[in-house]
């Protein structure tokens, strides 16, 4: 037998985008970040991620000229806090084959280090546990843990305290990519002359309530970013206003902006209504997604699957 770096291939992992179905910024806190409320959900776009043993250092490796190579990357810093926290001496390159769009409010560079952290700690048999990996990931990224957990959840504090919803929402989701990447600090920058609005309010708190009683109440939901989003990026109010025009004519149940935008969704119960939208925003020239949510149970089998939970092997 060969030692595990010269019988390596490399192991493969799946990295799921997010969206979230509402958002609320409740102020601003100490630390610069700001207190919000929102609903994290996974769906099935995913970029992949291949993960081959070096000797030493960190490389990463994409094909898509806006994603930094170098300790920038999100991925990067999460496979250095991994190497740091375990005393670890091997390298590792980490190949991104991207198709998340980048900065679009899906979460990609997040998605990215928590798929690093949860794969070397299974190939360097590091054995940290959740509680472990979650303060690395928050570390990272206000978004980071929640790509440990994934499936429907209420993201609250920074949005790094993540709490699993009971009942997952299951649904089709057409996601546009208008093209037009927007900075997520610059419209956090923007949101705070807005903010006093929502000392009262529960939307998310009353979607909580009713999931909790069966009932799906997506007409509740907002995001608070949209409007900062919007000042930031005032070419695209035309654009959004055109994609949601489209997504509510086909008979969407939600039609948001993603995080800080700019990707714009619609979450549809009906396969062939989605089917439509995609049609209808395709046509018009948008760059279009049909994907599906992924439910916790659903995120974690796609883990388990691609790191051999059930065949005990590491590097494959
Ligand atoms: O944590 P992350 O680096 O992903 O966040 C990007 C930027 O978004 C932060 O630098 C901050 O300006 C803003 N942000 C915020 N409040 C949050 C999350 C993000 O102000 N809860």
């Amino acid at each position: 037998m060969g030692s595990p770096l010269s019988r390596a291939k490399g192991l493969t992992v799946p990295s799921f985008a997010k969206v979230n179905l509402g958002l609320e910024v409740l102020g601003t806190r100490e630390d610069g970040y700001h207190e919000l409320r929102t609903l994290f959900q996974s769906i099935d776009l995913h970029d992949r991620i291949t993960l081959r043993p070096l000797p030493r250092g960190i490389v990463i490796e994409c094909d898509h000229p806006g994603v930094p190579r170098d300790e920038t990357n999100l991925a990067w810093r999460a496979a250095e806090s991994l190497k740091r926290r375990g005393g670890v001496s091997a390298g590792v390159a980490i190949r991104i084959d991207k198709r998340i769009p980048i900065a679009g409010g899906l979460g990609g560079g997040s998605s990215n280090a928590a798929a690093v952290l949860v794969a070397l700690n299974r190939v360097w048999r590091l054995g940290l546990g959740p509680d472990d990996l979650h303060r690395l990931a928050r570390r990272l990224g206000a978004d980071v843990p929640f790509f440990l957990v994934g499936g429907t959840a209420l993201g609250l504090a920074r949005g790094d305290e993540v709490y699993p919803l009971r009942r997952q929402v299951k649904a089709q989701v057409v996601l546009v990519d208008p093209g037009r990447p927007v900075s997520t600090a610059a419209v956090f920058a923007r949101v705070d002359a807005g903010l006093t609005h929502r000392e009262n309010s529960y939307t998310i708190f009353r979607f909580v309530s009713r999931d909790l009683e069966g009932v799906e109440a997506f007409p509740l939901l907002a995001n608070d970013l949209e409007q900062a989003a919007l000042e930031e990026a005032p070419d695209l109010a035309r654009t959004v206003g055109r994609i949601r025009g489209s997504l509510v004519r086909e008979g969407a149940l939600l039609a948001a902006l993603s995080g800080s935008g700019s990707s714009f969704f619609g979450m549809f119960d009906d396969v062939q209504r989605a089917r439509r939208a995609h049609a209808a925003l395709e046509s018009q020239g948008f760059a279009v997604h049909r994907c599906r949510t992924l439910s916790l149970d659903q995120y974690r089998g796609a883990w388990a699957r691609a790191l051999g939970y059930n065949s005990g092997r590491s590097w494959r």
